[in-house]
């Protein structure tokens, strides 16, 4: 519980206090564009991450969690992690009742950012691990039954007849195209490629895979009814634009396997904006997925389709997280399911700094 503090104490006490302590604190005047004050432990944060003490400067760092905290009456605190070359600042932001001020606490939280992904490549190494128990399975299990094919065929060579010989060549070439199948799959995804984030239009990007799927439901013979709804202020974000294709390429082709069986099969593609992120969705009206398979369906290898791998959706969240995306899904059985994927916004310094290399000859 916050107390206030008692009549008798010194005045400077305060001050002293917030100058000593162990976490950076600086007070930006919001009014006069300066800063107001900027403690022992805030000044050596901005110097290791080679940051000027200046108040343009910081502003312009902070801009969007400043903004956001100054229009929203409601909102006392913003929280944001900033990158500045090889260190993490975690900041906390906070508006004073007289709306002159904030107050930025500061802390280099690198060490904790270096412990965290330590900790996400052992899951992702289990993940691999995971991943290659499943490959052993799925190439394991066609090249047994191969195995035993011939087999049998080797031993029974000179009794069988052609028509029965050719049953286990049929079922020879149906394994072996189970393999083919897997192979290609993989194929399809550059697995153990690491993202890089760039400043994209994502509306531009809705438009191009509308086209895509348009043209794919006429080749497909499968007519959809396709919308697009990009709220305005939601068009600039943070992403691998190769990455994020081959995400919604997946998202896409299993929305068109859910509505292989509706004859009104409808999909919307559309975009709105949040705080920090944008969210980028996909509705299909197909079968839906039953609540208790909902929580597999991420799992690689997970698959309710014959001809299925169930690796695209594993993939997915994977290149997403290391895109600092998330995806997330809700689903009605027998109405439809909604993929949402959130992507960070782009800063307005690195829209303009993106334009301009654009409008370079
Ligand atoms: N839009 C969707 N509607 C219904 N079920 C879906 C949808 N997307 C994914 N699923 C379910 O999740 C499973 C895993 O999907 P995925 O990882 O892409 O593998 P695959 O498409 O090879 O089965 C699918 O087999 C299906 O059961
Ligand atoms: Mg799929």
């Amino acid at each position: 519980m916050a107390t206030s503090p008692h009549p008798e104490y010194d005045a400077q006490l305060f001050p002293e206090i917030l100058q000593n302590i162990h976490l950076g604190l600086i007070l930006l005047d919001i009014e006069h564009e300066e800063i107001a004050f900027c403690n022992t432990q805030a000044s050596e944060i901005l110097a290791l991450s080679k940051l000027d003490c200046d108040y343009h400067a910081f502003y312009g760092l902070l801009q969007t969690a400043i903004e956001q905290l100054l229009e929203s009456p409601e909102d006392h605190e913003e929280k944001t992690v900033e990158n500045h070359g090889e260190r993490f600042i975690g900041y906390s932001l906070t508006k004073p009742a007289n709306g002159q001020y904030i107050s930025v606490l500061m802390q280099d939280i690198t060490d904790q950012k270096r412990m965290d992904s330590i900790a996400e490549a052992a899951v992702s190494m289990n993940n691999i691990g995971y991943i290659f128990s499943g490959i052993r399975h799925e190439i394991g299990n066609p090249l047994n039954s191969i195995k035993m094919a011939i087999t049998v065929l080797h031993k029974n060579m000179d009794r069988y007849s052609p028509k029965e010989i050719k049953v286990y060549f049929d079922r020879i070439f149906e394994d072996i195209g189970r393999v083919e199948h897997l192979l290609k799959s993989f194929k399809n995804f550059n697995m153990y490629e690491s993202p890089k984030n760039e400043v994209m239009d994502l509306s531009d990007f809705i438009m191009h895979n509308t086209q895509l799927i348009a043209a794919y439901s006429g080749v497909k013979d499968k007519m959809i009814g396709i919308s697009v709804d990009v709220e305005p202020g939601s068009e600039w974000v943070l992403v691998d634009r190769r990455a994020l294709q081959q995400v919604t390429m997946n998202l896409l082709a299993n929305a068109m396997d859910a509505m292989q069986e509706n004859p009104e099969a409808r999909l919307l593609i559309s975009s709105r904006a949040l705080s920090s992120n944008i969210l980028l969705e996909i509705k299909d009206n197909g079968c839906g997925i039953p609540p208790e398979t909902l929580q597999d369906i991420f799992k690689p290898f997970f698959t309710t389709k014959e001809k299925g791998t169930g690796l695209g959706l594993a993939l997915s969240k994977k290149m997403l997280s290391q895109m600092n995306c998330d995806i997330d899904v809700t689903s009605i059985p027998d109405m439809g399911t909604t993929f949402t994927i959130s992507i960070p916004k782009a800063r307005s310094y690195e829209i303009n700094a993106f334009q301009n290399t654009k409008q370079e000859p």
